[in-house]
């Protein structure tokens, strides 16, 4: 039987390729303009089975919020075309980037008879993308990874670049390993149950790619930011590309973390760390604290001499208009600076940011004084 969507309209994906050498992979941006949810699922498995030909057994991990919209129709999919699939669903949130999730995971893919040419399929947020990429390159000694994420914030960023892992008891992301994915599929479909504030949380990492280094993007968001905000499809899917083209462009330099390069991504995360530990556990989602943080990064630079008041402005302008919090009444400017001197970028005791010197461009700038910081997390309470 030929796969039905072999005559749906392909020409609004985009393929995003990322170049790491013999671990490259491709990135496929769809949207919901020609498709309706059951065409997506099957465009889902074509996807799959064109860059994983010799796929007979499917490992899907997927976590419980997106089991009946994507995870078990791409199942019946599967199934459909004589694939074996075994599924497991993970209970949604960060606690399940757990040891015992993960040992739980192992054990059942024992029992599920998972072997060496299984393909685990990742189908959630980043806490999915991390736990299965962490449990597809552990067992059997590395499993190919299909990733298929689900939120904005997992689209743009943790998607892309190859990171995986568990948390320890107070130290996230303590335990892990790059491991490269097959093939990334973010069809914005999949986003129509994601919640406002999830979504817009997710907008803070997009808004973060134009400011550290593609001036043109950050142009195109102050233009767009409407449509973006209502989910556009035609949109989004731009908004996802460039991300995914600007994260690739920083992970493909610096693919292990060892130049310094990736570091750019951090931009606006040292402040927003500080405040994520020091607002306790659930009071601001991952995306609002980088707004906030990038806020505060603004302003540390504008008082070191190194960008102008318009930076600010611009970037304010847009987190304002996407309903991103720029503020952060609550903060407990000792706790966050405790928090900051024990920060991977500290080095010899000084502080260490990125910093931005104009939209699309940052600098890693080290020995800051605490007296600047301080300044600049008042600038936004
Ligand atoms: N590997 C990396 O490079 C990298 C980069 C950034 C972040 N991360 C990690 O990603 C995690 C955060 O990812 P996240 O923001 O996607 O969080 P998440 O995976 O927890 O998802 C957020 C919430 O949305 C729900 N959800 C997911 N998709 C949905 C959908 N389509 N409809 C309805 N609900 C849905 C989830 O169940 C969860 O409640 C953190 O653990 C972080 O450490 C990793
Ligand atoms: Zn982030």
């Amino acid at each position: 039987l030929e796969p039905q969507s072999k005559t749906l309209p392909t020409t609004k994906e985009k393929h995003i390729h990322v170049e790491l050498g013999d671990r490259s992979y491709k990135i496929i941006v769809s949207g919901s303009e020609v498709t309706n949810a059951t065409q997506a699922i099957v465009r889902m498995a074509d996807q799959i089975l064109d860059v994983l030909s010799d796929l007979t057994h499917a490992v899907i991990l997927g976590d419980e919020a997106v089991a009946s919209s994507v995870s078990e129709p791409l199942e019946r999919e599967l199934s459909g075309r004589k694939i074996r699939v075994s599924a497991a669903q993970i209970p949604s949130g960060e606690t399940s980037k757990s040891v015992a999730e993960l040992a739980r995971l192992w054990e059942w893919m024992l029992s599920a008879g998972v072997d060496r040419r299984s393909v685990v399929i990742a189908i959630g947020g980043g806490v999915t993308g991390d736990l299965a990429g962490f449990a597809a390159a552990t067992y059997a000694r590395g499993l190919r990874v299909v990733q298929i994420p689900t939120t904005l914030l997992s689209m743009v960023d943790s998607s892309v670049g190859g990171k995986t892992g568990i948390n320890l008891p107070g130290a996230k992301n303590m335990v892990g390993a790059f491991w490269q994915p097959s093939l990334v599929i973010a069809d914005s479909i999949t986003l129509n149950t994601l919640p406002d504030r999830e979504y817009v949380s997710g907008l803070a990492e997009v808004i973060k790619y134009g400011v550290i280094e593609d001036p043109d993007f950050f142009h195109w968001l102050e233009v767009n930011i409407q449509s973006l905000i209502c989910r556009d499809s035609g949109a989004l899917r731009e908004a996802i590309s460039r991300s995914c083209e600007s994260k690739a462009r920083v992970v493909g330099d610096d693919e292990r973390e060892t130049s310094g390069r990736r570091a750019i991504l951090n931009y606006g995360h040292t402040f927003a760390h500080a405040i994520e530990a020091t607002a306790g556990y659930g009071q601001l989602l991952h995306g609002e604290a980088v707004a906030i943080g990038m806020q505060m990064a603004a302003s540390l630079a504008i008082a070191l001499g190194r960008a102008d008041q318009n930076l600010l402005d611009r970037q304010t302008r847009l987190l304002v208009q996407s309903n991103l919090p720029i503020k952060f009444p609550e903060a407990n400017v000792p706790g966050m600076l405790e928090i900051m001197r024990r920060d991977k970028k500290v080095e010899y005791g000084k502080l260490r940011f990125v910093l931005p010197t104009k939209i699309g461009h940052v600098e890693l700038v080290g020995n800051i004084d605490e007296s600047h910081v301080v300044a600049a997390i008042q600038a936004h309470v």
